[in-house]
C-alpha cells in the first residue's frame, strides 16, 4: 500500500443546535486516509459516524475544519465544482439504497454517468459489467421493487462505482439485511474496492467486519481514538 495522503481532515467541529440546547457531535477530528486503505469507522448509535462520513464527503459542512481530497480543499470549492469533484471522483453506498423506483436496475447504475454529462456508449457496456461483477446479470431490467433487499444493495453499489471513483464510502451498508446476506454485500463491496485499489471508509457496527480492513478507529466523545 502507498503511502499517499487521500483524504485529510483537520479539526473537523460539528454541532447541530436544537431548541435552545447545543449537540457537540464532532469535537475536533483529525483523519489521514492513505490511497488504496481500507478503513472501518466505529462507535456508539449517535456517537456521529455517519455525521462524519457525510463530512469527509462533502455531502455536510462542518461547523469547523477542513477536509483535504486528493489536495483539493472540498469546501473552498466554489460553485458546482464540489458536486462536480464528488460525482467523478466520490463513490457512496449508504445504508438505505435510495435507488429511483422508476428506473430499472441498469438505469440506476447509468444515472451519476448521464448526471456528469458523460454521454459515451462506453457507460451502458460499464454498467452492464458492473452488473454482472455483483451477481445481478439477470436483473437488468428489474425495477427496484422486484429485486430483494440484497439486490436492491447490489445495484447501489454499481451505481457508486459507475464513474470509476478514487474512493468508496459506505454507511452501514448491511445495516437493512440478514447477517448471510450482509457478509455477501461486504465480500463484494471490499473484494471491489480492492480489486481496483480504490481507497474505502466505510462504517460498521460489526467487529469481524471492521477486522478485514487495514485500520479501524472509534469516534467516542467526538474524536477518532
Ligand atoms: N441534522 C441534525 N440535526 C440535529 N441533530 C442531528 C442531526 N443529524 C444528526 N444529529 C444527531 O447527532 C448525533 C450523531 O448522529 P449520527 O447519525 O452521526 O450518529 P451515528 O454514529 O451514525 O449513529 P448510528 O450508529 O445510530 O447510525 C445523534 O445524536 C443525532 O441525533
Ligand atoms: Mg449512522
Amino acid at each position: 500500500m502507498s503511502s499517499t495522503i487521500h483524504l485529510r481532515a483537520r479539526g473537523l467541529k460539528q454541532t447541530y443546535d436544537l431548541a435552545g440546547s447545543h449537540l457537540h457531535v464532532l469535537t475536533g477530528v483529525d483523519l489521514d486516509v492513505a490511497k488504496g486503505e481500507v478503513l472501518f469507522l466505529r462507535g456508539a448509535s449517535g456517537a456521529g459516524k455517519s455525521t462524519l462520513l457525510y463530512i469527509l464527503a462533502g455531502l455536510e459542512h462542518p461547523r469547523e475544519g477542513t477536509v483535504e481530497f486528493e489536495e483539493k480543499q472540498l469546501f473552498a470549492l466554489k460553485g458546482d465544482r464540489q458536486a462536480v469533484l464528488r460525482n467523478q471522483h466520490m463513490g457512496f453506498v449508504f445504508q438505505s439504497y435510495f435507488l429511483l423506483p422508476e428506473l430499472t436496475a441498469l438505469e440506476n447504475v447509468l444515472l451519476p454517468a448521464m448526471i456528469g454529462g458523460r454521454q459515451s456508449k462506453g457507460n451502458d457496456s460499464k454498467a452492464r459489467e458492473l452488473l454482472d461483477r455483483v451477481g445481478l446479470s439477470g436483473r437488468l431490467d428489474h425495477l427496484p421493487s422486484q429485486l430483494s433487499g440484497g439486490e436492491q444493495q447490489r445495484v447501489a453499489i454499481a451505481r457508486a462505482l459507475i464513474n470509476d471513483p478514487s474512493i468508496l464510502f459506505a454507511d452501514e451498508p448491511t445495516g437493512n439485511l440478514d447477517a448471510t446476506t450482509g457478509a455477501g454485500i461486504i465480500d463484494i463491496l471490499l473484494g471491489l474496492a480492492r480489486e481496483d485499489g480504490r481507497t474505502f471508509v466505510a462504517v460498521t457496527h460489526d467487529p469481524a467486519l471492521a477486522a478485514l480492513g487495514d485500520r479501524q478507529l472509534y469516534l467516542k466523545d467526538g474524536h477518532l481514538v
